[in-house]
């Protein structure tokens, strides 16, 4: 009996060194100290033995019990003390570590410089209203004025689609200026009205560093009674002199464009040198900024509008040649590029 629990006290601590992790240390609980152990075994045979037998075997058992029960907490605490260490090690943080910088985007310069020419006009209460790249003939020629057979046609070259547009407008193009919104302002919202539109353009262009079949302008339109130019040069000295933040002149040359009468280029004085002469006016003083004039009677009945009883003015500037112009950028393709290495400067 006594080699019993010798073999058993050798096994259970061998048991015990084996458990790596406390699940396994559970089973071996289960195998030898549980109900059905090993320990229990011998514990109740002890009954089959004499008084004396059972009086020192029986204390020798007990003790066993005692210290191999007392071993296998040692284990469990062990293994409960690795657990911890792992966990920490895989837990650990270095709090003094240098952070990880992540790349922040930003606002593209085209947007950039949109934004502030809305907020500007919008100051001076224009509406900022948006309409369709794909036109019909009649919103981006007729209506204004530029019917099939007529010349002016040639300075836009234009991108047809190959389809008709709906209630006999002609075909539909892909539109080459901002200007038809004029004629569809007026419809929706009626006159008087002061409104800018923002938007995208496009030319069958050969595309270089100064062309490209698409491209930005800002359409301006104000219609009211006693409408004069003397208001258009008042609202455009203030913008571009808000815009480039210093007092800006402006200057009128005639220029032809069908949908107003008379037709003007809108020259502004050169940012660069102060109307000394530079590189950017090419020695002139002035920049060459848009074409405006007073709207037509023609655009003004298109837009459903009396022309004896309102007129207004409107202008067009291209917004990604005042971009280019503003941050001395020589190729229009960088704005489109893509390129991170461009935008990033902005
Ligand atoms: N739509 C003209 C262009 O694209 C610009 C313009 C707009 C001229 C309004 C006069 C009035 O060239």
């Amino acid at each position: 009996m006594r080699k019993t629990l010798q073999k058993l006290e050798q096994s259970t601590l061998e048991a015990l060194q084996k458990a790596t992790t406390l699940k396994e240390l559970q089973s071996v609980y289960t195998d030898y100290f549980g109900k059905k152990g090993l320990l229990k075994e011998i514990l109740s045979n002890l009954k089959n033995l004499s008084p004396d037998e059972k009086q020192t075997i029986g204390k020798a058992a007990n003790e066993l019990k005692n210290q191999l029960e007392g071993q296998f907490k040692n284990r469990q605490n062990e293994l409960n003390q690795e657990n911890i260490s792992k966990s920490l090690k895989q837990e650990w943080l270095d709090l003094t570590a240098p952070g990880k910088t992540y790349e922040i985007g930003h606002i593209h310069p085209l947007s950039q410089t949109q934004e502030e020419v809305e907020r500007i006009f919008q100051q001076m209460g224009f509406s900022i209203i948006d309409g369709p790249e794909i036109e019909s003939e009649y919103y981006n020629f007729e209506g204004l004025n530029i019917p099939a057979h007529h010349p002016a046609r040639d300075m836009q070259d234009t991108f047809f689609l190959d389809k008709k547009a709906h209630h006999e407008e002609g075909r539909l193009v892909l539109r080459t200026h901002t200007s038809p919104n004029q004629i569809r302002a007026m419809r929706k919202y009626g006159v008087p009205l002061r409104i800018i539109v923002p938007g995208r353009v496009f030319r069958n262009e050969a595309t270089d560093a100064s062309h490209e079949h698409t491209f930005d302008q800002v359409e301006g339109l104000l219609i009211d009674r006693d409408i004069s130019l003397a208001h258009l040069k008042g609202v455009m000295t203030d913008f571009l002199s808000r815009l480039f933040k210093k007092e800006m002149k402006i200057r009128f040359r005639p220029g032809y464009f069908p949908f107003v009468e008379p037709g003007l280029e809108l020259d502004m004085s050169c940012v660069f040198c102060n109307e000394k002469g530079c590189r950017v006016c090419k020695k002139t003083g002035w920049i060459e900024f848009m074409g405006c004039g007073m709207t037509h009677p023609h655009v003004i009945r298109s837009g459903g509008a009396d022309p004896t009883q309102y007129q207004g003015w409107a202008f067009g500037f291209g917004l990604t040649r005042l971009v280019m112009m503003r941050y001395g950028i020589d190729d229009i393709r960088h704005l489109t590029s893509g390129d991170v290495r461009f935008l990033e400067q902005f």
